[in-house]
């Protein structure tokens, strides 16, 4: 095996990792929002399954356990992925050399993979944020957290027009970051031959939107009065 062929191999091993561990953050994205969407149908509906996730089955473990292997899985994966994210960059820039600027594939690629890395970062710095201010409780905005359940705490929130900028920036960036995700690991695949590219296109953006309104539904509709 070559240099050439042993350095590829590696960077494809690193974007399988990256798309694997990627999408277990899919699949909690939307677990999430599908949780999330569940606001529209009321306090009962929402806290009970706040509720449910401390614990989901009764008989079977004590509460807290599923949360907590969650949690682990979530960070597991996490640190995972931006390894690998570093990993590529750094291999990159190097492969790239001292030419930067005209030793490079094409515009397009430089972009996005810029977009992305801005984009990763922003969505670091929202789950800090995020988990301090929905887990932890430590940002209190519209109320007394601990005197409310989930659902209330959602509507003390979000009746703030600058909490709903402050989530939809990270949520865009999410999108824009799951759509490049979708991208990138089918082209890893292969799935990407030319004449399929419109559609492996289509699908992404399909997806990065879904991610957009499923999260961004439930802060607008109550700031626009439909949740309340
Ligand atoms: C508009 C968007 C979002 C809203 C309204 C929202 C809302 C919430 C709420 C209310 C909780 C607390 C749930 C509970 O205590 O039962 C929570 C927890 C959490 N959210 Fe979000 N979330 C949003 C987006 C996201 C995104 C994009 C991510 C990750 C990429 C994320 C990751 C998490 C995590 C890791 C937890 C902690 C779960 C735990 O371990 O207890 N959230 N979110």
């Amino acid at each position: 095996m070559t240099r050439l062929t042993r350095a590829r191999n590696t960077s494809v091993a690193t974007k399988i990792t990256m798309a694997v561990s990627g999408l277990f953050f899919v699949f909690f994205v939307v677990f999430h929002a599908y949780g999330n969407i569940k606001m529209f149908l009321g306090p009962e509906a929402f806290d009970g399954y706040a509720h449910w996730l401390r614990d989901p089955f009764p008989h079977l473990i004590p509460p807290m356990w599923f949360l907590w292997a969650f949690r682990a899985l979530l960070a597991g994966s996490l640190i995972i992925h931006v390894y690998a994210a570093v990993r590529l960059w750094l291999r990159a820039r190097k492969a790239r050399g001292p030419n930067a600027y005209v030793n490079h594939q094409t515009i397009a690629t430089t972009y996005a993979s810029r977009t992305v890395r801005w984009g990763g970062i922003i969505i670091l710095v929202f789950i800090v944020f995020h988990l301090l201010h929905f887990t932890t409780l430590t940002f209190q905005i519209g109320g007394d957290y601990h005197a409310m359940g989930p659902y209330e705490r959602m509507v003390a929130t979000f009746s703030n027009w600058y909490m709903v900028l402050a989530y939809m920036i990270p949520i865009a960036a999410l999108a824009l970051h799951v759509r490049h995700g979708f991208w990138s690991a089918l082209a890893t695949l292969g799935a990407n031959k030319v004449r399929r590219q419109h559609w492996i296109n289509l699908v992404a953006i399909a997806a990065g939107l879904v991610v957009f309104l499923a999260f961004m539904l439930p802060p607008f509709g109550i700031l626009f009065g439909f949740i309340s």
